[in-house]
Order: C-alpha cells, then sequence, then structure tokens
C-alpha cells in the first residue's frame, strides 16, 4: 500500500477559528479525519501533518522523497500556506526529491489579495487545487489515485 503525504504549513492549526468567512469552520482535526476517510476509500496510507516552520517542512518533503526512491509513495498534497508565496526552499525541496505534488489551497488565491497570486509551488507541482474548501484534499487525494490508474 502507498503512502499519501498531506502537509499542511504556517497558521493551518488555527483551522476552524482562524478566518472562518475564508476557510470554514472545520479544524485541522477535522480536516485529518476527512483525509483519513479518503486515503482509506482510495487504497492509501496516510502521514499528515502541520508545521509554522519551514524548515520542519523542507524535512518532510525529503522524507517523502526518500518514500519516493522506495517506490512507497503515492504523492504530496501540500498546503504551504503564506510560505507557497515566499518560499524558494520548498520549491528547491520539491525540485531536489522529485515527488509527485499537488499544490492545495483551500480559498481561492486567485481571486484574494494580488501577494497571493503568485507560487513558487506551482512551476513544480503536478497540478494545482485552489477554491473547494477543505474538501478539496479528499478531491487531491481521489486526484492522486486518479493519476496512479492512468501511469
Ligand atoms: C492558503 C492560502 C494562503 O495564501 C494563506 O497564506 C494560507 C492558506 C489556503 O489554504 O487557502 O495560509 O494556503
Amino acid at each position: 500500500m502507498k503512502t499519501v503525504f498531506v502537509l499542511n504549513g504556517p497558521n493551518l492549526n488555527l483551522l476552524g477559528s482562524r478566518e472562518p468567512q475564508i476557510y470554514g469552520a472545520q479544524t485541522l482535526a477535522d480536516v485529518q479525519a476527512l483525509c483519513e476517510r479518503a486515503s482509506a476509500a482510495n487504497g492509501f496510507a496516510l502521514e499528515f501533518r502541520q508545521s509554522n516552520h519551514e524548515g520542519e517542512l523542507v524535512d518532510w518533503l525529503h522524507e517523502a522523497g526518500q518514500l519516493h526512491a522506495e517506490g512507497r509513495l503515492a504523492g504530496v498534497i501540500l498546503n504551504a500556506g503564506a510560505y507557497t508565496h515566499t518560499s524558494v526552499a520548498l520549491l528547491d525541496a520539491i525540485k531536489g526529491t522529485g515527488v509527485m505534488l499537488i499544490e492545495l489551497h483551500i480559498s481561492n488565491v486567485h481571486a484574494r489579495e494580488a501577494f497571493r497570486h503568485h507560487s513558487y509551488i506551482s512551476p513544480v507541482a503536478k497540478a494545482v487545487m485552489a477554491g473547494f474548501g477543505v474538501n478539496g484534499y479528499a478531491l487531491a487525494i481521489a486526484g492522486l489515485a486518479g493519476m496512479a490508474v492512468a501511469a
């Protein structure tokens, strides 16, 4: 059974109370439960994590890269939060590991402030998911399963 890594960046631990008009009322624990269900339905094991620290996200991408090298990774779903718009280190980690990665945003970043329109992740992402609310996580997991079938 292959593993899907779902990695969440800064401030996503505040889901449920953080700007609910933008990010909704569900907590990160709710999102984890949703990802557990979606992973089980698609035959994946799940690693679900959140960090407010850029370097920890880099370390986790390296860990996913190790699984990828062993043929045991389904893919990575990354909501890098604000690091999406700032982090060359995350870009380099994705490039350096060669993991298949879906960039995810709960909100439609393109309908928001101009500084959210640029992503360092998009050029090295297989796909981008934005604006589906937290249900985007389940859609992205199903999308990874579809890509595995198509491959
Ligand atoms: C976000 C969008 C980012 O611009 C923001 O900094 C976040 C969350 C989203 O899920 O919509 O922290 O990635």
